[in-house]
């Protein structure tokens, strides 16, 4: 049995279904100006960093992941879904995205009709930034508006002011971006009712053809939790969360948009983000930097989380720190959690028979439908998705 991480990333890059469903990219930036008070992503402010990493060193080291990948493979799969994720892609010069992306494209192929995402936070961009991108290929943005209510943004520690981020996706528009998503987070100590349906309707008056709507998720250790044990912020709360999430679904659906996964809404099947779909579909997938997790078939890795430590070990081979290969109880437990999440549904052939008895009792609730042999999550179902997945998995 091979147990060494090279050895299983080699024998899966030589596995004929590498790519089949197709084959995507990650690319991890991890710096962000500030660190907003409810994140727990992989990221460093400038003082976090410590001496010897820096933004102007950071394209050329991630491309230099992205060549060491495509020798990894005899021949390197085409590239369908690209996503730049943080952290704060947009901190970089628009130039090292697109370089970053050209690498990808020069070592693996970029397949036709790709689809290359990064994140942007609204202060980091303005007109220029965003063409530039656009002439470099990027062909989908996805901005972090959050809210539109000025006292929810100063609970969040956000950067922005809410009208930047309306410039954020006029600009993309101008720019020729024809995908371009926001996210908003909901249930924050302090917002009220109107305050996210305010927030929902400016996001949909501005023509922005996807919108990912999270409830705010108190993270241990981050700066915010430390507020609530302080009693300084109150701890958010489930049932406003539930009502706030009945809201997004409402105003989203009267403006034509379609859940598509618990979190996001799309206008149409080609305004998706294929990327995240190839992820919860089971996809095989690079993520390059800092802390980024790749999955091929029957292995999964993930890279070094400091960027010093990640550049060091880069400059030896590849920079994983860890890796799994899969059992088939892993695979069966990670199809149940994602699938049931799709508004495409779990199909019910893929259930053992304790979950295929969850399923039936899960419908009899209401929680779901079972149709076409697919089990679907309802309007109710989609409140109580973990709840529904622990009694699929039990
Ligand atoms: C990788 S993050 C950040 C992207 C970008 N730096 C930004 O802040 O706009 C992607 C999204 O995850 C969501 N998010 C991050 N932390 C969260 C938390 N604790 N609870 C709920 N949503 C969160 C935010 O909506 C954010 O836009
Ligand atoms: S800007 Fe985004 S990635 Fe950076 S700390 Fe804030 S939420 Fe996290």
């Amino acid at each position: 049995m091979s147990t060494s991480p090279a050895t299983d990333i080699a024998a899966a890059a030589a596995d004929p279904s590498t790519g089949t469903a197709g084959f995507g990219f990650y690319v991890h930036v991890p710096f962000c100006v500030s660190r907003c008070g409810y994140c727990d992503f992989n990221t460093y402010t400038a003082s976090e960093l410590g001496a010897g990493v820096s933004r102007d060193t950071y394209a050329a080291i991630v491309r230099s992941e992205v060549r060491a990948a495509a020798a990894r493979f005899d021949k390197p799969p085409k590239v369908d879904t690209v996503f730049f994720g943080g952290g704060t892609p947009t901190l970089l010069p628009a130039a090292d995205l697109a370089a970053i992306l050209a690498e990808i494209d020069r070592a693996f192929g970029l397949a036709d009709g790709y689809e290359a995402t990064t994140e942007a936070n609204p202060e980091s961009v303005d007109a220029d930034y965003l063409a530039e991108l656009h002439d470099g290929g990027f062909t989908r943005l996805s901005i972090g508006m959050q809210s539109t209510a000025s006292h929810v943004l100063k609970v969040l520690d956000r950067e922005h002011s809410p009208q930047k981020a309306l410039d954020a996706v006029a600009h993309a528009r101008r720019a020729g971006f024809e995908h371009v998503s926001l996210d908003l987070i909901y249930g924050t100590p302090g917002e009220r009712a109107a305050d996210f349906a305010d927030s929902l309707a400016a996001a949909v008056d501005t023509g922005v053809d996807h919108v990912s709507a999270y409830a705010l998720i108190v993270e241990d250790g981050t700066a915010l939790a430390r507020r609530i044990r302080a009693g300084q912020v109150p701890q958010p709360s489930d049932d406003v969360a539930a009502d706030r999430y009945l809201a997004a679904e409402a105003a989203l659906a009267a403006a034509g948009f379609s859940w598509y996964e618990v979190s996001n809404w799309a206008k149409d099947d080609a305004a998706r983000c294929r990327h995240n779909l190839l992820y919860w579909e089971g996809g095989h997938w690079w993520g390059a930097g800092p802390g980024a997790h790749s999955h091929l078939p029957g292995v999964r890795w993930w890279n070094h989380k400091h960027p010093s430590t990640y550049g060091t070990a880069l400059a030896q081979g590849l920079p994983v720190a860890g890796h799994e290969r899969l059992t088939a109880d892993d695979r069966y437990l990670e199809r149940v959690l994602l699938l049931t999440r799709l508004a495409g549904g779990l199909p019910l052939a893929e259930l053992r028979p304790a979950g295929a008895a969850a399923a039936e009792r899960v419908a009899a609730e209401g929680l779901a439908e079972l149709r076409d042999g697919r089990l679907v999550l309802t309007l109710r179902g989609r409140l109580l998705a973990d709840a529904v997945v622990r009694d699929l998995t039990a």
